[in-house]
C-alpha cells in the first residue's frame, strides 16, 4: 500500500464527474487499499479517489468510534436506489477542506448498491453518520463538495481562506550546502 497526496479545494481535479470502473479488479483493489491508507493517515473518516487525483467511482470509510475496532469500508460505483424523506443535519468536514465545518442537511437514510472488493453486487442501508459519509464521499463522484450544499457566502469564505492557505504554503525545503 502506499500513500497518496490529497488534493485540496479548490481545485479542478475536485470538480469533475469521475467514471465507472468497468470492474474491480487487482489495480482498482490497490487504489482501495491506498485510499484507505491515505484516509487513516489523514485522519479521515471517508475518501473518494478524486480526493487523490483518480477520477474513478471509487470511495472508502470507516466510520467506527475512536475506541472501536477498525471497519474499512470499499466501494466500487456506488449509487443511492433509495433515500429516506426524512432528513438530518449533521455537521461535516472534508480531508480536502481542512480546518473547515458546516452543517450539511441530507436525507436521514439511504440504501446503496455498489461493487465489493471482490467485485459482488451488494447493497448497504445506512442511517447516522454512515448515511451522511456516504452521501458526502458520493457527492465527490459528481465533483461535488460539502460547501456545495451551503449558502454561497459561507462557501466563498471558505474557500477564500484555503485559497489563502495554499499560497502561504512554504516551498519544498531547499538544500543548503
Ligand atoms: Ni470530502
Amino acid at each position: 500500500m502506499a500513500k497518496r497526496q490529497i488534493i485540496i479545494a479548490p481545485d479542478p481535479r475536485l470538480k469533475v464527474k469521475a467514471k465507472a470502473v468497468a470492474r474491480v479488479d487487482d489495480i482498482v483493489r490497490r487504489l482501495m487499499d491506498d485510499m484507505l491508507e491515505t484516509m487513516y493517515a489523514a485522519p479521515g473518516i471517508g475518501l473518494a479517489a478524486p480526493q487523490v487525483g483518480e477520477a474513478l467511482r471509487v470511495i472508502v470509510l470507516d466510520v467506527a468510534g475512536r475506541d472501536e475496532k477498525p471497519r474499512p469500508m470499499k466501494f466500487a460505483n456506488p449509487e443511492v436506489v433509495w433515500a429516506s424523506d426524512e432528513r438530518a443535519v449533521q455537521e461535516e468536514g472534508c480531508l480536502s477542506l481542512p480546518e473547515h465545518f458546516a452543517e450539511v442537511e441530507r436525507p436521514a437514510r439511504v440504501r446503496v448498491r455498489y461493487l465489493d472488493y471482490d467485485n459482488e453486487i451488494r447493497e448497504i442501508e445506512a442511517d447516522g453518520t454512515l448515511a451522511t459519509c456516504l452521501q458526502h464521499e458520493m457527492d465527490h463522484l459528481e465533483g461535488t463538495l460539502f460547501v456545495d450544499h451551503i449558502s454561497m457566502l459561507k462557501r466563498n469564505i471558505i474557500l477564500r481562506k484555503l485559497r489563502k492557505m495554499k499560497r502561504a504554503e512554504p516551498e519544498p525545503a531547499r538544500l543548503r550546502a
